[in-house]
């Protein structure tokens, strides 16, 4: 795995994101490339690029039980607009149902450690399932989303779930994508003209007032640094 690792980081690096993503299908078969959206507008263009050019890359989302009714419309909309099929994955019932009944529909409210608890069961383990099988991992990743993901690379090697991890839009400024979501027509969020940047479950999002940061309205009520737990496994930058 590492000679592949560091033959897709010296090809994949310099090449722009469109360029990058054609590359790897080039390489590898549909069921091997998986990129996990959000919905978010990084993974939008994402998907523009995937839809433009009919890639063949698998798409999934991570479906937590309490997503925004806007999120469901997205996945319909990006479905019918660009052809594609994004699978849908779902927590483990017994996982969810033990939860609620020992710690209530609400524990994330309560201290850090039932948050990240309930990021774990709704996010991070069904995230294993969704990549079984994958040999890269593309995510909607950006450098200035937060300080934590400053030190991110284009690619890495995630060393807990033994994959590639490709983050093709690392670099782009939120000016640039912005631009681009102008300029191509690219569908987002309804909720992103109500003053939600960046956008999660809807128990754990608010809209941010001018000024805060990006990131401000995610898990708001917390001080700490705000990752699920999805981009947190070990990495490896060779
Ligand atoms: S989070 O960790 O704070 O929730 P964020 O919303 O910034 O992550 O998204 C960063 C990237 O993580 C997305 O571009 C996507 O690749 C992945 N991701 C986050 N949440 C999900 C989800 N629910 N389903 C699929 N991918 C996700
Ligand atoms: Fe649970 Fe909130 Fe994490 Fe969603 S963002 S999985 S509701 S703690």
């Amino acid at each position: 795995m590492n000679d592949l690792f560091a033959s897709l980081k010296e090809e994949l690096t310099h090449l722009s994101t469109e360029d990058g993503l054609k590359r790897l299908c080039e390489k590898f078969p549909k069921e091997n490339i998986k990129f996990s959206s959000a919905l978010g507008e990084e993974d939008q263009v994402i998907t523009h690029f995937i839809g433009r050019n009919k890639l063949p890359i698998s798409l999934f989302t991570l479906d937590t039980g309490r997503l925004f009714q806007e999120t469901y419309d997205l996945i319909d909309l990006t479905n019918k607009k660009y052809g594609v099929s994004i699978d849908v994955y779902f927590p483990d019932h017994s996982d969810i149902e033990k939860l609620v009944k020992e710690k209530g529909p609400n524990s994330f409210y309560e201290s850090v450690e039932n948050r990240k608890e309930c990021c774990f069961l709704r996010k991070v383990k069904p995230l294993r399932r969704a990549l079984e099988g994958a040999t890269v991992w593309i995510t909607g990743l950006r450098s200035s989303q937060s300080d934590h993901r400053q030190s991110f690379d284009v690619i890495e090697w995630d060393d807990d779930l033994k994959i590639v991890k490709y983050n093709p839009l690392l670099k782009w400024t939120y000016d640039e994508m912005q631009a681009f979501i102008k300029q191509n027509n690219v569908p987002i969020n309804g909720l992103h003209k109500k003053g939600f940047t960046s956008i999660g479950c809807a128990p754990c999002t608010r809209a941010i007032t001018p000024g805060e940061d990006i990131r401000a309205g995610r898990w708001w009520w917390e001080s700490s640094h705000k990752e699920c737990g999805l981009h947190e496994t070990k990495q490896v930058q060779k």
